[in-house]
């Protein structure tokens, strides 16, 4: 029996200095330690035994048992080790490869137009208002003092979705929308699309957008519009830039202006740009007619405002020298990617 365990011994050391892959180390292991392998059938076969021998031969076996666990532990570390390596060097990647470059996008030149646009009056403490591009006759007209034959429908060539629906022709409605729910200090500036019914050409596009502004409060003068629009228009055209305020009409504004600034290619001196004019015409204005707050349960004797509507496009055209508003709107890419 003890030359059966020496031998069992020899074997496994002789098979574990061979095996090269952990599934041949558990073979080896279930081969000679498991339930039914050598080893255990030695140690199962010690009953028959005599009294002394029992003892001795049962401490040898144990004594293999456990030298032989710990060769093939040892082993099996020494295999883990190494397959590691193997697979770290197999895996290995070179960082100073170069990249693949992913093309990068950027904002349409009207969306940061936009975005500095909102960014200033937020600085000036409006809040930033948005509605409904498909909108009722009510607020597009009605509400803004423009009745049903008012000869001021005829100049915004309205995209009809029904009698009472209409795609909106300009931002102005957010006025009735915002003052119908908030109560007066208002200050909201509302950027959005507008719809006319306008043959395509360079100055012209059925889609276009606007900037409506609306302040309402006590006290609120003409003054205050003067300077709200000439601190805005500073901020986003450059200090030096002038205003000059032209009477005009809006039937929802009493009394109403149009606004032009100092052509900020020339100056003010009369060049290409501002037909030799000097300025440019660039947003319509007034104090907010008192049957519109009326309309909108907000009292005349008690509050004022006034209101402000531009065009994005003229903006954004200005600033980047773009000559056909087409371009804004077709999406190629060799003109996107210039801004
Ligand atoms: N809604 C006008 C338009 O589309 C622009 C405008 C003029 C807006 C005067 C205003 C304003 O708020 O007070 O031509």
């Amino acid at each position: 029996m003890k030359n059966k365990l020496a031998q069992i011994k020899e074997d496994v050391l002789a098979h574990l200095a061979e095996a090269k892959e952990l599934d041949a180390l558990e073979n080896i292991r279930i081969k000679y330690l498991g339930k039914k392998g050598e080893l255990t059938a030695v140690l199962k076969g010690m009953g028959g035994l005599s009294a002394e021998e029992r003892p001795v031969i049962g401490a040898l076996a144990n004594e293999i048992r456990s030298l032989l666990e710990q060769e093939i532990d040892s082993k099996k570390a020494e295999l883990l080790k190494k397959e590691t390596e193997e697979r770290l060097k197999k895996e290995v990647i070179d960082v100073t490869m170069p990249g693949k470059v992913q093309p990068k996008g950027n904002l349409h030149p009207l969306t940061q137009v936009l975005d500095d646009i909102k960014d200033i009056a937020i600085g000036m403490g409006f809040e930033i208002a948005e509605g409904p591009e498909v909108e009722l006759d009510y607020y597009n007209f009605e509400a803004l003092n423009i009745p049903k034959d008012h000869p001021a429908r005829d100049t915004q060539d309205t995209f009809y979705v029904s009698d009472n629906v209409v795609l909106r022709t300009q931002t102005s409605p957010m006025q009735i929308r915002v003052m119908e729910n908030k109560k007066p200090p208002i200050r909201i500036i509302a950027p959005g699309r507008v719809y006319r019914s306008d043959a395509v050409d360079a100055t012209h596009s059925p889609v276009f957008h606007q900037i409506e502004g609306l302040v309402v409060d006590k006290g609120i003068t003409m003054a205050d519009l003067k300077g709200t629009l000439d601190a805005f228009i500073k901020a986003l055209y450059g200090k030096e830039t002038r205003v000059r305020f032209r009477p005009h009409h809006f039937p929802f504004t009493e009394p109403s202006a149009e606004m032009d600034i100092s052509c900020y290619v020339c100056g003010g001196e009369g060049c290409r740009v501002c037909k030799g004019e000097g300025w440019i015409e660039i947003l319509g204005c007034g104090m907010v007619h008192p049957k519109v707050l009326k309309t909108c349960g907000i009292d005349p004797e008690v509050y004022s405002g006034f209101a402000f509507g531009f065009g994005l496009e003229r903006v954004a055209m200005g600033r980047y020298d773009i000559d056909d508003l087409r371009l804004f709107f077709e999406n190629d890419t060799r003109f996107l990617k210039q801004f």
